[in-house]
């Protein structure tokens, strides 16, 4: 028995405790006369335990306005120990008339209350409730969960929002979040800030480690010069100091980041001359370059990633621009739900070929949409690039793209397997017939 109490938005969050490891459990609430549908969920194996395989997916950026949750659908019916969502759960856009699905409200929402009509709008749609029923959920936030681009106090737009409005936005926005996320109590906002990086432990074979990359950021920086200030954080320096510790102690065979931004390098322009987006870990380069190192002292260090709205595939060395510096990790940013629309992928490739064949770090990209699968056992994690043909209509058919091979013991992309190579891999689709010399073909059953 819990209460739903209305300062919470009547959200309860029952953290339960006594259940037995790597147990699927049903679940469904009850309050009055009414039952909700019932729930599925998995526990992690036990902390001691040395589990032969992790199986999960990880997605992003699930823009309501820019189409339909056709991924879900697909997603929903995997076989899932869980699912990591690397943040743009809701996006803080105003209505947009001409969109695929309109959000909710007259603008962009600032108040409690538009805050959680905003996640109700989201929670709205079946498939996105069908992702959440199937499987447990490690989410974290990025920056749309409040404003684009926010760092720690500082919104988009600091001439249109003063510090103290955007106070007032970010305590509403981190409340609506928590009461609409499957969270622990332990991140209930308290004021201004909310604990969301943390650590998940899935026995000796992986550790999870969740970052939040927005809360204790300084300020993006506007110039290539000014990202060399060794003074910049992404995570602020307690933040750091955990993740360091806990890479190098966690005792796991893998070491899964779960990210927002990209670390890989991610130049926008052909040629000689570069640029970047200063958001991404490109802004915060001193940091990054002691991180990567660091990696050098972690067991098999991936990085998962969101925000990009596309799939970029890179290994991850300390000095990008230095590809004589060892590669010490590897980084799958995992397309998206359905941000950026269905795609231009001519002209996405016509763009970034050609700096794609500068960048020798980046391994496979891609602009489709859907999410990635991810197969973790004591020799290699197979992650496979699943994709939906359209999210501009109600349903939508899934294919696996690409599948990204990452060896325990070799840091990087040990190897890209793409759509045709899979498709000749597989066996043919029908009736398979036993051929024999002097007679006609039969159909065997199976
Ligand atoms: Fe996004």
């Amino acid at each position: 028995m819990t209460t739903a109490d209305p300062r919470l938005g009547h959200s309860v969050h029952v953290d339960v405790r006594g259940l037995r490891s790597d147990a699927v459990y049903y679940y469904r609430f009850r309050a009055g006369t009414q039952v909700s549908p019932v729930g599925r969920t998995r526990t992690a194996p036990g902390s001691r335990s040395k589990p032969r395989n992790l199986r999960f997916a990880f997605a992003s950026c699930q823009d309501y306005q820019a189409g339909f949750y056709t991924a879900y659908q697909h997603l929903a019916a995997e076989d899932l120990a869980f699912v990591a969502f690397l943040g743009d759960y809701i996006y803080e856009g105003a209505p947009n008339p001409n969109a695929a699905r309109q959000h909710e409200g007259a603008g962009e929402p600032y108040s409690l209350a538009e805050y959680r009509n905003r996640h109700a709008r989201y929670k709205s749609d079946v498939n996105l409730q069908a992702a959440h029923a199937a499987f447990p959920w490690i989410v974290t936030f990025d920056d749309h969960e409040i404003d684009n681009n926010w760092a720690d106090e500082i919104p988009q737009d600091p001439a249109l929002q003063t510090p103290e409005a955007f106070r007032a936005r970010r305590i509403a926005a981190f409340q609506a979040y928590y009461e609409h996320m499957p969270l622990r109590r332990s991140s209930l906002p308290a004021g201004l800030d909310m604990q969301v990086y943390r650590r998940l432990r899935f026995g000796s074979l992986a550790s999870v480690h969740v970052l939040d990359t927005r809360q204790y950021r300084s300020d993006q920086p506007a110039t290539l010069t000014a990202a060399q200030d060794p003074a910049l954080t992404m995570t602020g320096p307690e933040q750091e100091k955990w993740l360091v510790d806990g890479l190098e102690s966690s005792g796991s065979r893998w070491n899964l980041l779960a990210n927002q931004v990209m670390w890989a390098s991610n130049d926008r322009k052909a040629g000689p001359e570069q640029s970047f987006d200063f958001d991404n870990w490109d802004g915060y380069r001193v940091q990054r370059k002691r991180l990567l190192e660091g990696f050098g002292r972690v067991d098999n260090p991936v990085v998962l990633t969101g925000d990009r709205h596309c799939t970029w595939v890179c290994d991850l060395r300390p000095d990008f621009d230095d590809p004589s510096t060892p590669v010490v990790g590897a980084e799958i940013t995992g397309t998206s739900i359905t941000s950026g629309g269905n795609p231009d992928v001519a002209g996405f490739h016509a763009t970034y070929d050609p700096i794609m064949a500068e960048s020798p770090h980046w391994r496979y990209i891609d602009n489709q949409r859907g999410y990635i699968v991810c197969d973790v056992n004591a020799e290699r994690m197979l992650s496979s690039l699943r994709l939906v043909d359209t999210i501009w209509a109600t349903s939508a058919t899934v294919r696996t793209a690409a599948e990204f091979v990452v060896e325990a013991g070799r840091p990087g992309i040990a190897s890209v397997s793409e759509e045709q190579a899979l498709l000749r891999r597989q066996p043919p689709a029908g009736p398979i017939y036993d051929v024999h010399d002097d007679q006609d073909a039969h159909p065997l059953r199976g």
